[in-house]
Protein backbone atom coordinates (compact mmCIF):
# COMPACT_ATOMS: atom_id res chain seq x y z
CA UNK A 1 0.00 0.00 0.00
CA UNK A 2 0.95 3.96 -1.48
CA UNK A 3 -0.25 6.73 1.03
CA UNK A 4 0.64 10.14 1.19
CA UNK A 5 -0.20 12.54 3.71
CA UNK A 6 0.34 16.20 2.78
CA UNK A 7 -0.90 19.01 5.78
CA UNK A 8 -0.19 22.95 6.69
CA UNK A 9 0.48 24.16 9.60
CA UNK A 10 1.19 27.41 11.44
CA UNK A 11 2.02 26.24 15.10
CA UNK A 12 2.80 22.93 14.57
CA UNK A 13 -0.11 21.41 15.86
CA UNK A 14 -1.21 19.60 12.54
CA UNK A 15 2.09 19.02 11.69
CA UNK A 16 2.31 16.91 15.06
CA UNK A 17 -1.11 15.29 14.35
CA UNK A 18 0.53 14.49 10.76
CA UNK A 19 3.15 12.70 12.13
CA UNK A 20 1.09 10.60 14.35
CA UNK A 21 -1.15 9.51 11.58
CA UNK A 22 1.78 8.99 9.35
CA UNK A 23 3.25 6.80 12.28
CA UNK A 24 -0.14 4.76 12.52
CA UNK A 25 -0.65 4.57 9.22
CA UNK A 26 3.05 3.28 8.60
CA UNK A 27 2.53 0.13 10.78
CA UNK A 28 0.26 -1.17 7.19
CA UNK A 29 1.67 1.06 4.43
CA UNK A 30 4.87 -0.21 2.15
CA UNK A 31 5.65 3.23 1.30
CA UNK A 32 4.70 6.21 2.97
CA UNK A 33 5.49 9.81 2.26
CA UNK A 34 4.88 12.79 4.62
CA UNK A 35 5.37 16.09 3.35
CA UNK A 36 4.59 19.58 4.45
CA UNK A 37 2.35 21.25 1.57
CA UNK A 38 5.35 23.64 0.84
CA UNK A 39 6.76 20.06 -0.40
CA UNK A 40 4.00 18.00 -1.54
CA UNK A 41 4.33 17.06 -5.28
CA UNK A 42 1.94 19.12 -8.09
CA UNK A 43 0.50 15.60 -8.84
CA UNK A 44 -0.71 12.14 -7.81
CA UNK A 45 1.47 9.42 -9.06
CA UNK A 46 -0.96 6.79 -10.27
CA UNK A 47 0.49 4.28 -7.81
CA UNK A 48 -1.14 5.87 -4.73
CA UNK A 49 -3.34 4.07 -2.87
CA UNK A 50 -4.28 6.25 0.35
CA UNK A 51 -4.09 9.92 0.38
CA UNK A 52 -4.57 11.97 3.84
CA UNK A 53 -4.78 15.88 3.70
CA UNK A 54 -4.94 17.87 6.83
CA UNK A 55 -5.14 21.92 7.89
CA UNK A 56 -5.60 23.86 10.60
CA UNK A 57 -9.45 25.35 10.29
CA UNK A 58 -9.16 29.10 9.96
CA UNK A 59 -12.25 31.74 10.24
CA UNK A 60 -14.46 27.99 9.63
CA UNK A 61 -12.59 27.00 6.59
CA UNK A 62 -9.42 26.37 5.31
CA UNK A 63 -6.68 29.02 5.66
CA UNK A 64 -6.34 31.84 3.30
CA UNK A 65 -3.69 34.24 2.12
CA UNK A 66 -5.69 36.59 4.70
CA UNK A 67 -5.67 34.42 7.52
CA UNK A 68 -2.23 33.75 7.59
CA UNK A 69 -1.45 37.02 7.28
CA UNK A 70 -3.70 37.08 10.60
CA UNK A 71 -1.71 33.92 11.96
CA UNK A 72 1.61 35.74 11.43
CA UNK A 73 0.54 39.19 13.28
CA UNK A 74 0.11 36.50 16.35
CA UNK A 75 3.65 35.10 15.78
CA UNK A 76 3.00 32.34 13.61
CA UNK A 77 5.98 31.60 11.70
CA UNK A 78 3.99 31.14 8.32
CA UNK A 79 5.64 30.06 5.18
CA UNK A 80 5.57 32.28 2.18
CA UNK A 81 4.82 29.34 -0.04
CA UNK A 82 0.88 27.82 -1.02
CA UNK A 83 -1.00 25.95 1.55
CA UNK A 84 -3.57 23.38 0.76
CA UNK A 85 -6.66 25.19 -0.42
CA UNK A 86 -4.18 26.56 -2.53
CA UNK A 87 -2.16 23.05 -3.85
CA UNK A 88 -5.66 21.10 -4.05
CA UNK A 89 -6.53 23.68 -6.65
CA UNK A 90 -4.14 23.18 -9.05
CA UNK A 91 -3.37 19.63 -8.32
CA UNK A 92 -3.01 16.88 -11.09
CA UNK A 93 -5.42 14.02 -10.49
CA UNK A 94 -4.96 11.11 -13.33
CA UNK A 95 -6.04 8.40 -11.66
CA UNK A 96 -7.74 9.19 -7.86
CA UNK A 97 -6.50 6.63 -5.33
CA UNK A 98 -8.98 4.16 -4.10
CA UNK A 99 -9.04 6.05 -0.74
CA UNK A 100 -9.13 9.75 0.51
CA UNK A 101 -9.32 10.83 3.88
CA UNK A 102 -9.01 14.85 5.20
CA UNK A 103 -8.42 15.96 8.99
CA UNK A 104 -7.91 19.31 10.92
CA UNK A 105 -7.22 20.88 14.02
CA UNK A 106 -9.57 23.30 15.12
CA UNK A 107 -10.29 24.93 19.01
CA UNK A 108 -13.31 23.52 20.10
CA UNK A 109 -15.21 20.67 19.70
CA UNK A 110 -18.50 21.87 18.40
CA UNK A 111 -19.67 21.93 14.92
CA UNK A 112 -20.07 26.33 15.15
CA UNK A 113 -16.39 26.42 15.09
CA UNK A 114 -16.62 25.27 11.76
CA UNK A 115 -13.85 22.10 10.09
CA UNK A 116 -11.45 22.88 7.23
CA UNK A 117 -11.37 19.25 7.00
CA UNK A 118 -14.95 19.35 5.58
CA UNK A 119 -13.58 22.35 3.16
CA UNK A 120 -10.78 19.46 2.43
CA UNK A 121 -13.47 17.51 1.22
CA UNK A 122 -15.03 19.90 -1.03
CA UNK A 123 -12.10 21.12 -2.66
CA UNK A 124 -11.27 17.60 -3.02
CA UNK A 125 -14.30 16.69 -5.06
CA UNK A 126 -13.11 19.50 -7.91
CA UNK A 127 -10.60 17.11 -8.28
CA UNK A 128 -12.10 14.44 -8.77
CA UNK A 129 -11.21 12.89 -5.28
CA UNK A 130 -13.64 12.32 -2.58
CA UNK A 131 -12.65 12.36 0.83
CA UNK A 132 -14.53 8.95 2.48
CA UNK A 133 -13.14 9.95 5.80
CA UNK A 134 -12.71 12.91 7.90
CA UNK A 135 -11.25 13.88 11.50
CA UNK A 136 -10.88 16.55 13.51
CA UNK A 137 -8.15 17.36 16.82
CA UNK A 138 -8.58 19.91 19.20
CA UNK A 139 -5.99 22.16 20.24
CA UNK A 140 -6.23 24.35 23.76
CA UNK A 141 -5.58 27.84 21.95
CA UNK A 142 -4.59 29.15 19.17
CA UNK A 143 -1.61 28.68 19.30
CA UNK A 144 -2.09 24.84 20.79
CA UNK A 145 -0.84 22.56 22.04
CA UNK A 146 -3.06 20.12 21.33
CA UNK A 147 -5.30 18.37 23.99
CA UNK A 148 -4.74 15.73 26.22
CA UNK A 149 -5.08 12.35 23.97
CA UNK A 150 -5.34 13.82 20.47
CA UNK A 151 -1.93 12.68 19.48
CA UNK A 152 -2.79 8.85 20.45
CA UNK A 153 -5.74 9.17 19.13
CA UNK A 154 -4.27 10.55 15.81
CA UNK A 155 -2.04 7.29 15.53
CA UNK A 156 -5.44 5.43 15.86
CA UNK A 157 -7.15 6.73 13.05
CA UNK A 158 -3.71 6.81 10.51
CA UNK A 159 -3.54 3.05 11.46
CA UNK A 160 -7.57 2.66 10.77
CA UNK A 161 -7.31 4.35 7.55
CA UNK A 162 -4.44 1.58 6.36
CA UNK A 163 -6.90 -1.40 7.84
CA UNK A 164 -7.98 -4.25 5.37
CA UNK A 165 -11.85 -3.02 5.02
C1 LIG B 1 -6.80 33.53 11.63
C2 LIG B 1 -7.25 32.35 12.44
C3 LIG B 1 -8.59 31.95 12.41
C4 LIG B 1 -9.01 30.84 13.16
N1 LIG B 1 -10.31 30.44 13.06
C5 LIG B 1 -10.73 29.34 13.74
C6 LIG B 1 -12.07 28.86 13.60
O1 LIG B 1 -12.89 29.41 12.85
N2 LIG B 1 -12.44 27.76 14.31
C7 LIG B 1 -11.56 27.10 15.13
O2 LIG B 1 -11.97 26.13 15.75
N3 LIG B 1 -10.28 27.51 15.27
C8 LIG B 1 -9.84 28.61 14.58
N4 LIG B 1 -8.53 29.02 14.70
C9 LIG B 1 -7.60 28.26 15.53
C10 LIG B 1 -6.80 27.30 14.66
O3 LIG B 1 -7.59 26.22 14.26
C11 LIG B 1 -5.53 26.84 15.38
O4 LIG B 1 -4.65 27.94 15.39
C12 LIG B 1 -4.88 25.67 14.68
O5 LIG B 1 -5.62 24.49 14.89
C13 LIG B 1 -3.46 25.43 15.15
O6 LIG B 1 -2.87 24.51 14.27
P1 LIG B 1 -1.41 24.77 13.65
O7 LIG B 1 -0.46 24.88 14.80
O8 LIG B 1 -1.13 23.57 12.82
O9 LIG B 1 -1.47 26.01 12.82
C14 LIG B 1 -8.09 30.13 13.96
C15 LIG B 1 -6.75 30.55 13.99
C16 LIG B 1 -6.32 31.64 13.25
C17 LIG B 1 -4.88 32.05 13.27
Amino acid sequence: METLIVYESLWGNTRQVAEEIARGAGELSDVLTLCAVADAPSSLAPSLDLLIVGAPTHAFTLPTPSSRAEARTHGAAVPHAPGVREWLATLVVESPPARVAAFDTRQGRSFIVGSAAKSIARAAKHRALFVSDTADFVVTSREGPLEQGELERAYAWGRALTAPR
